[in-house]
């Protein structure tokens, strides 16, 4: 009996553990939001050469991001264990600073990194010697870590140093110690009902017989859902998945504040709407029409990327989804939750706001990031304290009269025209 019994135990628990391992991938998404959190403060890991892997990563994140990945090719290459591709650290500084150089001084490795990636990557000599230092130990620092794939690299036990201090890196740990413990508790179990059940058959013959049919008899799944044991198994279950659900609803809450997600396109928001100045609206068409800014088209990318840089992997990207019809996939970034109502042209077109004062510095950001909070209370705000612009505008004369009658000013606050009602932002 006991061989049987055992082995629905096992049986039970290889089934639990399998159901907690289903689960758990999915507390790692929420370190997904967190991953961005730009240089949240993390534990200084080891580096190599003395530089500096915290400084590094924002050094990467400001000036190499953009064509570098460390596990992926993006328009240079990955740079997983580069530092162990050059002869010295000196020599791929030098490189970092004036790759054209060292490429065209005949340096035959670099020459064929660009016979390979045809493009010359820019010079970084505004960098200082300390700030390529940090860079390389990060370099070194990420590629040791043991992930491959994109997504991996917010699971495990490296998760709170990216998480930073949105604690939500806690959770994968704590997870696996709570699946550890878990492990032990039903090892120790079995061991116990193997030493009882071996010391029980031993006397078999003292026992009644009811006992030696429960013992002989097949497992009573009944009175296995009714143990304790299952209950408690149960009830934690429970409680992890509530606790997720919550946890969950925190971040869809919006507090995202500095999210910046990869996105499938290394576009830059630096170049083309800094650099190039290319206006806010000639892509984000919808800003002065209606409630949504809109994501453009890749047909918009292509009005200047039929001719511009055409060799270049990132805008062949952009072809691919042309040709195929597909639309690029960029991950969201700002999202309020369905219960709020924000319309853009009510705020750029008849509030004159501009984009920066709710997005901030878009036009110096590499990668986009959520710069406001996106609360409620960041709405309110800014209505209790924004004047509306009235003048030239014959829908607020009679409102400003009233007001000027009843409050001796002319300056009507969104909060006077109605912006703190409910019903103006929920629907
Ligand atoms: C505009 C794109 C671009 C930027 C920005 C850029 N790189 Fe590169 N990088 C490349 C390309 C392309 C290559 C391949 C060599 C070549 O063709 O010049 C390369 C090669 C490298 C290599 C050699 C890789 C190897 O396998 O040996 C290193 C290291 C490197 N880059 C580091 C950096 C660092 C660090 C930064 C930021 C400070 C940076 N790159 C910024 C495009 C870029
Ligand atoms: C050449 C086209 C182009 C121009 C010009 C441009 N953008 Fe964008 N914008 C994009 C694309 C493509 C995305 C989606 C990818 C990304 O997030 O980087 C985007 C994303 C954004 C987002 C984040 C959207 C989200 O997912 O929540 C904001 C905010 C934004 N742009 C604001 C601006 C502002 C402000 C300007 C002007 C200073 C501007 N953009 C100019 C193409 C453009
Ligand atoms: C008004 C013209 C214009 C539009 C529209 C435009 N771009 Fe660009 N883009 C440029 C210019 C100019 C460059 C810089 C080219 C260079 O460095 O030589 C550039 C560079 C890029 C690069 C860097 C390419 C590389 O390998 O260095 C990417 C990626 C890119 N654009 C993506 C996009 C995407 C995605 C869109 C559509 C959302 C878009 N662009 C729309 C003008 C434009
Ligand atoms: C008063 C604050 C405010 C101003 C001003 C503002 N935005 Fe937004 N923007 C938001 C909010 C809030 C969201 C999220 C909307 C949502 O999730 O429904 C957003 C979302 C976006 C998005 C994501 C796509 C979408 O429409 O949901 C883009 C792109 C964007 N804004 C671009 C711009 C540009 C370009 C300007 C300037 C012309 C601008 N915004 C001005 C607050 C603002
Ligand atoms: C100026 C716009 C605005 C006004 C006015 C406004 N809200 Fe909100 N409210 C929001 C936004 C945006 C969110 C979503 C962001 C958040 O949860 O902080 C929200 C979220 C909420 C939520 C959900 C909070 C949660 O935890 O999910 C409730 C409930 C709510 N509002 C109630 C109200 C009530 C009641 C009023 C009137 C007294 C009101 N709101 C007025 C913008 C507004
Ligand atoms: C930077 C300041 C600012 C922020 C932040 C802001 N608003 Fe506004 N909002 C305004 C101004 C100014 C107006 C008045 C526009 C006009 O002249 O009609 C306005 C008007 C509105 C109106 C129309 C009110 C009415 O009575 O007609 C709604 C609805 C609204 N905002 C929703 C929101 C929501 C939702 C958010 C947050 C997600 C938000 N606003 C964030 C400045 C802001």
């Amino acid at each position: 009996m006991n061989q049987r019994l055992t082995s629905q135990i096992v049986k039970f628990s290889f089934s639990f553990l399998f159901c907690l391992g289903l689960l758990t991938p999915r507390f790692s998404h929420a370190d997904s939001t967190a991953v961005a959190a730009a240089g949240a403060p993390a534990p200084a890991a080891a580096a190599a050469g003395g530089g500096d892997a915290v400084g590094g990563e924002a050094v990467f994140k400001a000036n190499c991001k953009q064509c570098h990945a460390i596990n992926d090719v993006v328009v240079g290459p990955a740079l997983k264990d580069a530092h162990k591709r050059w002869p010295s650290k000196e020599k791929l500084a030098g490189f970092i600073k004036y790759p054209q150089k060292v490429i065209e001084g005949g340096n035959a490795y670099a020459k064929g990194l660009y016979d390979k990636y045809k493009q010359f990557m820019p010079n970084h000599d505004f960098l200082s010697d300390k700030d390529i230092d940090n860079v390389i130990a990060y370099v070194v620092k990420e590629s040791e870590n043991p992930t491959v794939a994109k997504d991996d690299k917010k699971i495990g036990p490296d998760t709170p140093e990216k998480g930073g201090d949105e604690g939500s890196g806690l959770l994968a740990p704590v997870i696996a110690i709570l699946l550890v413990t878990l492990l032990v508790v039903i090892i120790l179990l079995l061991v116990v009902i193997n030493l009882v059940s071996k010391i029980l058959s031993q006397k078999k013959e003292e026992l009644n017989p009811d006992d030696i049919d429960q013992m002989d008899g097949s497992i009573n799944w009944g009175t296995m859902f009714g143990h304790p044991l299952f209950k408690g198994v149960v009830a934690f279950i429970f409680v992890v998945m509530i606790g997720k659900v919550v946890f969950d609803q925190f971040y869809a809450i919006g507090i995202q504040q500095g999210y910046a997600p990869d996105q499938p396109i290394a576009f830059s928001h630096k170049l083309h709407a800094g650099m190039y100045e290319i206006d806010c609206n000639y892509c984000h068409t919808g800003v002065n029409k209606g409630k949504s800014a809109t994501i453009p088209a890749a047909n918009i990318c292509m009005n200047c990327h039929n001719v511009i840089k055409t060799e270049s992997p990132q805008i062949k990207k952009i072809w691919n989804a042309v040709e195929n019809n597909q639309p690029i996939k960029w991950v969201r970034i700002h999202n309020l939750p369905d219960l709020a109502y924000f319309n853009h042209a009510q705020h750029v077109k008849v509030g004159g706001i501009e984009c920066e004062k709710c997005h901030g510095p878009i036009k110096e950001m590499e990668v986009v990031q959520q710069h406001s909070p996106l609360t409620m209370g960041w709405c309110i705000n800014c209505h209790r304290e924004t004047v509306v612009k009235t003048e030239g505008n014959a829908y607020y004369d009679k409102m400003v009269e009233i007001h000027q009658a009843n409050h001796g000013t002319n300056k009507l606050k969104v909060e006077d025209i109605g912006g703190l009602e409910c019903s103006k932002c929920h629907y």
